[in-house]
């Protein structure tokens, strides 16, 4: 596997699989690698030639008050994964060379509306540093696809709209989530729970579970809600969202509308999970 620590070491491995006629499949991470990142490898080796892998803890979509300092930083054991995952080459660029000018300076990349509400509302301008950085990294590496996780629900749609709106020749490819036994979504920030809210955090992906089961059986959607934060409440989590939405857009759904997902956000003491679930009814005619 290739280590390329800077753009111009990208560029020019780039332009030696382009002369050869290789695609490419990228999948941008924040490092400290699980088997949900994993799958995303795999799934792009399906796609192209060649899978490029970024590490770049992005300080741009962290807020004043959130784990950037603390963020799990694991490169040797990452591209050790790497390796065995069949990945063609890591690129791990410096906070400086993604933004030279500095991040006050940086021309930025908003992608309205999505980017406001749910985890938006809690993480004011975490989209729009998302939306810019994988703006940035599309333009260094230059894939023809690229792969995200669907646990990254809201994530996976700004990085839809972003290439569609900007007319980027990309095409954007979701993984569903990769879990635990117990259901919790595989996340680098698991590492930060304790065995007890680690139980705990199980109670989200049951608590979808359960909401997609009564959606299913014709239940009240406020009566879902309720009974899922009290479930939440007794084991000891704290509600930032939980919330039933139409998948085209995350708006609130009508009584018509047959594509949903179910999207939760909690904190487990003061480390914040999310998760989510699709629920689609077939209409009968
Ligand atoms: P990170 O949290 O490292 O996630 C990298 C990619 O892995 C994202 O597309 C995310 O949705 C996916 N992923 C995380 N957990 C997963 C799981 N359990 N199953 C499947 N896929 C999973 O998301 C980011 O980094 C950053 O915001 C990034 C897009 C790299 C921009 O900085």
């Amino acid at each position: 596997m290739h280590h390329l620590n800077s753009v111009a070491e990208l560029r020019s491995l780039r332009e030696a699989w382009r002369a050869n006629g290789q695609t490419i499949a990228f999948v941008p991470t924040m490092g400290n690698l699980h088997a949900g990142h994993l799958s995303l490898v795999e799934h792009a080796k399906q796609l192209a030639d060649r899978v490029i892998v970024s590490i770049f803890v992005n300080p741009m979509q962290f807020g004043a008050n959130e784990d950037l300092d603390n963020y799990p930083r694991t490169l040797a054991a990452d591209q050790a994964a790497l390796i065995s995952a069949g990945a063609d080459a890591l690129f791990t660029p410096t906070v400086s060379d993604v933004y030279p000018r500095g991040l006050d300076a940086q021309t930025v990349v908003e992608v309205p509306g999505i980017s406001d509400i749910l985890c938006g509302a809690s993480r004011p301008g975490h989209f729009q540093g998302v939306a810019t950085v994988v703006c940035k990294l599309f333009n260094m590496v230059q894939p023809e696809h690229a792969v995200f996780g669907q646990k990254d629900y809201q994530q996976l749609m700004v990085i839809r709209l972003m290439a569609n709106d900007l007319s980027m020749p990309i095409s954007i490819h979701g993984v569903p989530t990769a879990r635990e036994a117990s259901g919790l979504a595989l996340s680098s920030r698991n590492g930060y729970l304790s065995e007890a809210q680690r139980a705990a955090a199980t109670a989200i992906y049951a608590s979808l579970q359960s909401i997609a089961e009564g959606l299913r059986n014709g239940m009240p959607q406020d009566a879902l809600i309720a009974s899922a934060l009290a479930g939440w409440q007794d084991v000891g989590l704290t509600p930032d969202y939980l919330s039933i939405r139409r998948q085209a857009d995350l708006g609130i759904p009508s009584e018509q509308d047959t594509h949903l997902v179910i999207l939760a956000a909690a904190f487990a003491g003061t480390t914040r999970l999310i998760d989510n679930l699709e629920v689609n009814f077939t209409e009968v005619d």
